[in-house]
């Protein structure tokens, strides 16, 4: 037998690369159906309303159209805990662009056309849906997403903040942000022998499926929902969404399969962003940089539909020491959609704050920002109380400062000078939960000695499916082309969604110990020999992962950016951007850098250029395209790198695996911004930094 193609640790492509650039990888609108019929949703062109009367008869009348559903005449839906979802069920409006109907046509086209005919007569109220730190809604939620205490505190912040030599209280603000996938939300229902099946563009295709049999009161057999193929989510799709409860809807009320994709401009609202956010950040220290006291206050916006509570400062519980600190998040109720998950919820925007304020205390002290970061170190989570399973923190720090040349910086800002340009660079710090779900998993040895493994698990992009494949190879010890990898189906054995960096560590877990198990049995029991019928071995890992060791998991990272900013028109260019991981042990270097390089990517974004700008007269984004609201492309930095430390870690699970689909994006925008002060003397406590504000 040939040594194993695929093992661990070894760049690979991904599996399905060919059939993506060739067109043949089936996303959620694209499986051949017969008799297929499409919708096209109706939003609300107010902000908050009672609907009076939808008028459809223009709609009907157009040649195609064969149904138009409302609050009128939708099936009704049973409740879910998630409001949002019950759509269609009340004459109510909570937010503009909120779906208030939805057109059937038999083409494309017809549906749109009948969906600018459909005429809706609303009642409307005055509506609220700016945030601002003394909005006369806001609230103490019970807890932040997804279970994190609202409020912590340790030690006696006031005091320690009054009694320290060096202080600092700074607020810092970050716009709406879209999280823009490639692939809009999209699904294609149809209902079998009163069985759905759904073809969902989702960040896993269990919950979808759990909450598709809640709302139509079936049992989870009666539903299959699949995500083979997911063009992109970054957390818009990690919770159930609009689109296949609508298309299920629409199927059952024409009794024809529905195709449903929103369009571009649809995904500026209803299916989730990040919220607004208001920061303001206290931290006191002694004249060495030490730090005593630091207080992180979090304002964000939810909705009055779905309460979404953004776990903004919680990152600021665990990343650096101090006797005393506090840390709070408070929520106002708007008129606006919810906001949900957008890649590292919490830790991306919280890291903004944090880290631009470290940077502040770095330059109150006279103290290099790294050697800041350092001193602050500590080998217990301060607020767990707990040690780490493995901190790398000073590592990253120390490798990335070597590798970008940080040694003979000079602090002083708006010195350097390259022609026309101000150069400057600037540094941040990162972490990020290294959870791992428990998940359910299933290897099966064929007679022909080839194997196949199945675990409901989703490859939005990220590489995931050879991920899973390179493990499964791994243990099953056999060449990688007699193993075959089915994930993306609700009817395989569940696993948790692809979200809070979460998959490569808990569903290799259970694959690993799915191919390991049945690699025994056949040794054991068979002297390696498949039997004639196959062997399968399911295995599920909540009782281990529940068993794990008390340890505080984290990953770590350190990120670095070189800015030229233009003295005459303030443009601002990314010369350079070098982030150092510290993230266990790493599956497959090719796709892990992608990550890597993908969330820094995001977060040079965030930093200079993506802003949901809304119009407060009438509640809504004004810009909502790719045109008019500006996603970084690799083109937006000259050089960039990642890189992760050497990290052995038995404690974090037995594979010694740590997510990395978000540290990329924490503390990538302070980075930037950093790098943008260093480079002008203007800091920046609002994003994004655009060159109006520069001049
Ligand atoms: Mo990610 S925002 O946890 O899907």
């Amino acid at each position: 037998m040939s040594a194993p193609t695929a093992a661990v640790g070894r760049g690979q492509p991904r599996l399905e690369g060919r059939q993506k650039v060739t067109g043949t990888a089936r996303y959620a609108v694209e499986h051949p159906v017969d008799g297929l019929v499409y919708g096209w949703a109706v939003q609300a062109d107010v902000a908050k309303a009672r609907i009076v009367r939808v008028d459809d008869a223009a709609a009907l009348a157009e040649p195609g159209v064969l149904a138009v559903l409302s609050y009128a005449n939708a099936p009704r839906l049973a409740p879910v805990e998630s409001e949002e979802l019950l759509l269609l069920q009340r004459p109510r409006v909570h937010y503009r662009g909120e779906i208030v109907a939805l057109v059937v046509a038999e083409t494309l086209e017809a549906a749109r056309e009948g969906a600018l005919l459909v005429r809706i007569d609303y009642d409307t109220e005055p509506h609220s849906s700016v945030l601002t730190e003394r909005h006369p809604s806001l609230y103490k939620p019970d807890k932040v997403n997804p279970n994190f205490p609202t409020d912590t505190f340790v030690g006696d912040f006031d005091a320690g903040y009054e009694a320290a030599e060096v202080r600092l209280d700074q607020t810092y603000r970050t716009p709406a942000y879209h999280n823009n996938p490639m692939e809009p939300h999209a699904s294609t229902a149809q209902w079998q022998q009163g069985r759905l099946l759904v073809h969902d563009s989702s960040q896993g295709s269990t919950d979808v499926r759990d909450t598709l049999a809640g709302l139509f009161e079936l049992s989870a057999g009666s539903v299959r929902v699949t995500a083979e193929h997911v063009g992109g989510g970054f957390g818009s799709k990690g919770t159930p969404r609009c689109t296949p409860v609508l298309a299920a809807m629409a199927a059952r009320h024409v009794d024809r399969p529905v195709r449903l994709a929103l369009t571009r401009q649809q995904l500026f609202g209803p299916i989730g962003y990040r919220t607004p956010i208001i920061q303001r950040v206290r931290l006191g220290a002694d004249a060495d940089g030490r730090l005593a006291a630091i207080c992180h206050d979090a304002i964000s916006q939810s909705s009055t539909t779905t309460e979404f509570a953004e776990q903004t400062a919680v990152l600021t519980r665990g990343l650096y020491a101090a006797p005393h600190r506090r840390t709070t998040h408070r929520l106002a109720r708007l008129d606006v959609p919810t906001p949900s998950w957008m890649r590292a919820p919490g830790e991306c925007p919280g890291s903004f704050a944090l880290e631009s304020a470290m940077d502040e205390l770095a330059v109150a002290c006279g103290i290099d920002p790294i050697e800041l970061r350092i001193r602050n170190d500590t080998d217990r989570h301060p607020e767990e109380d707990l040690p780490f399973s493995s901190r790398n923190l000073v590592a990253c720090l120390r490798d990335g400062a070597r590798r970008f040349g940080w040694a003979d910086r000079d602090p002083t800002p708006a010195v350097r000078r390259q022609g026309r340009w101000l150069v400057g660079t600037g540094m941040a710090g990162a972490t990020y939960p290294a959870r791992t779900p428990g998940a359910s998993a299933r290897a099966r040895a064929h007679p022909d000695g080839t194997y196949q493994v199945d675990i409901d698990a989703t490859d939005i992009g990220t590489g995931a499916r050879t991920a899973l494949w390179q493990v499964a190879t791994e243990a099953l010890g056999v060449p990688g082309d007699r193993v075959r990898i089915g994930i993306g189906d609700s009817d395989l054995p569940r696993a948790y969604v692809a979200g809070g960096s979460t998959g490569t560590a808990g569903w290799s877990l259970a694959v690993d110990k799915a191919c390991r198990s049945l690699r025994r049995q056949l040794q054991e029991q068979y002297a390696a020999a498949v039997p004639a019928e196959g062997l399968t071995v399911s295995t599920d890992t909540a009782a281990e992962v529940a068993a794990l060791t008390q340890v505080a998991r984290y990953a770590f990272g350190a990120h670095f950016a070189q800015v030229r900013v233009d003295v005459d028109s303030g443009e601002v260019r990314v010369g350079r951007m070098l982030g150092v991981f510290a993230t266990g042990r790493v599956v497959n270097p090719s796709t892990a850098r992608s990550q890597l390089i993908g969330g820094m990517t995001m977060g040079l974004s965030m930093a200079l250029h993506e802003e949901g700008l809304l119009d407060h007269r009438f509640g809504d984004w004004v810009n909502r395209d790719l045109a008019t609201y500006h996603v970084s492309a690799c083109a937006d930095v000259e050089r960039i790198e990642a890189y992760w430390v050497a990290e052995e870690d038995d404690r974090v699970n037995p594979l010694g695996i740590k997510g990395l689909g978000e540290i990329g994006i924490v503390g990538s925008a302070a980075a930037v911004a950093n790098a943008v002060y260093h480079a002008t003397g203007v800091r920046f406590r609002t994003l994004p930094i655009q060159l109006d504000k520069l001049l």
